[in-house]
């Protein structure tokens, strides 16, 4: 959830998430945005549950998805317009 009040967030933006239209700010990374939109699935786990971001810095790597068809970690990537997000999900498990 993004905070209401006493924030000044950067432009908006709409990327896309497997197909599905996401918004974001400008000065977001992409795991925020999509934690901010209920996102919280980014690939399916050994046992085809869930998996998604954990550390938010960049150390763990639960969070890699294909951006641009690029391997990338969507805690340290800032969003952009038009930006095509694949994730690694097996099922639909958001
Ligand atoms: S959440 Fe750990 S590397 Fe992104």
């Amino acid at each position: 959830m993004r905070i209401a009040a006493g924030v000044e967030r950067g432009p908006a933006v709409t990327f896309s998430v497997d197909g599905v239209a996401v918004a974001g700010h400008i000065g977001e990374t992409v795991g925020a945005a999509l934690l901010a939109a209920g996102w919280r699935d980014l690939r399916s786990g050994p046992g085809g549950g869930g998996r998604g971001m954990f550390c938010a810095i960049g150390v763990c790597q639960e969070c890699v998805v294909m951006a641009d068809g690029v391997v990338r970690e969507a805690c340290r990537l800032p969003v952009r317009d038009g930006l095509v997000i694949t994730t690694r999900r097996l099922r639909d498990v958001r």
